[in-house]
């Protein structure tokens, strides 16, 4: 066919909007920037030095002063928030060390709140796992099994010690029916009702947390299957999430992310609340993995996988990456 008419014959060509970085920049749709991502954090008891954790290359258990350099750190590049897992040195079996007012979680809230103030939202993870002998997310039944409302008494109390220390979130990971209603009416009760709730709403028993389980030296042995949801279900991440916002959540998450984009889009055309996306250890093990390896070019692996949880719907993203991702967007300018 003659170019002329060959011309005439396509008159759509999407690739004018490619055609420069200018053009490009000008028709994206999806932003990434320092304010959607959520820093995670690891904080030992006791610890001296900052411990690498050898499955997430780059990701430390902070000692105080290493935790108040990374969230000054985060707050000075304009990330959006930081969310602190503690790691306690005395574990029993109803977590127990969970509920006291110096706990190692108490504790580095207070660091952070006392370094960054308001200029970073702290989000302290309220769930049992890292304090447990046993592992789980709560308390056990004599049967061996969770006891669901047991618990609940626990994260209460819990949710109250966090508060106390100046947590500005919340962030409930245990996958306990009826844990967002029970934590909002305590709060509430003693006037904490400006803390605000991040529900983990449709989180899924996932090979993917392999390397936080080192990281938090998780004495789990066997899995979570009997309260985190099924990777094979879809509707049932929407009643979780209903539910969750039904009992005030202020907040919802999926976890893990990549695995789940699909329940991303959908969880986010459901809600009128923010929606998170957890991209979990696994996920960032993996992308570090094959960088080292050469496989993939590391920055560019982080940038898409980034940008496709915000395309999916998701508004925050909690990453180990955060503070990285923050400096690499402030130096290209995008
Ligand atoms: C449990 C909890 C988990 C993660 C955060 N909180 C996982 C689990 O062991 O079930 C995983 C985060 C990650 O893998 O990065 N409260």
């Amino acid at each position: 066919m003659a170019y002329a008419a060959r011309a005439m014959d396509i008159r759509e060509r999407p690739r004018r909007l490619r055609r420069t970085e200018a053009m490009r920049r000008l028709v994206r749709e999806t932003h990434l920037t320092p304010s959607n991502l959520v820093l995670p954090v690891f904080v030992r008891e006791g610890a001296t030095a900052p411990v690498p954790i050898s499955s997430m290359p780059g990701v430390v258990q902070h000692t105080p002063d290493s935790l108040r350099a990374a969230v000054a750190e985060a707050a000075e590049l304009g990330v959006g928030g930081v969310m602190i897992f503690g790691v306690p040195a005395q574990r029993d079996a109803n977590g127990d060390a969970a509920c006291a007012a110096d706990s190692i979680l108490a504790d580095a809230v207070r660091w952070t709140k006392a370094t960054t103030g308001d200029a970073l939202p702290v989000i302290a993870d309220l769930c049992l796992d890292e304090f447990t002998t046993h592992g789980h997310c709560g308390v056990l039944a004599p049967d061996g099994s969770v006891d669901n409302d047991a618990t609940l008494d626990v994260y209460e109390r819990m949710a109250l010690t966090l508060a106390d220390a100046g947590a500005d979130v919340l962030g409930l990971s245990g996958m306990m029916d009826g844990q967002v209603g029970a934590v909002r009416d305590a709060l509430d009760g003693a006037g904490h009702v400006d803390v605000t709730l991040l529900a983990y709403a449709a989180k899924y028993a996932s090979a993917f947390y392999g390397p936080f389980r080192e990281a938090v030296e998780s004495q789990l042995t066997g899995d979570r299957k009997t309260y985190q949801q099924d990777p094979a279900n879809a509707i049932e991440a929407l009643r979780e999430v209903r539910l969750d916002v039904a009992e005030g959540a202020d907040l919802v998450m999926v976890k893990p992310a990549l695995p789940y984009l699909d329940i991303v889009g959908r969880v986010a055309d459901e809600v009128d609340v923010p929606v998170a996306a957890y991209v979990v250890s696994g996920e960032y093990a993996m992308i570090e993995a094959a960088a080292a390896a050469g496989m993939i070019e590391r920055e560019r692996a982080i940038l898409e996988v980034l940008t496709s949880v915000r395309r999916a719907g998701a508004q925050i993203i909690a990453t180990y990456w955060a503070s990285k991702v923050a400096r690499l967007l402030r130096t290209s300018g995008a």
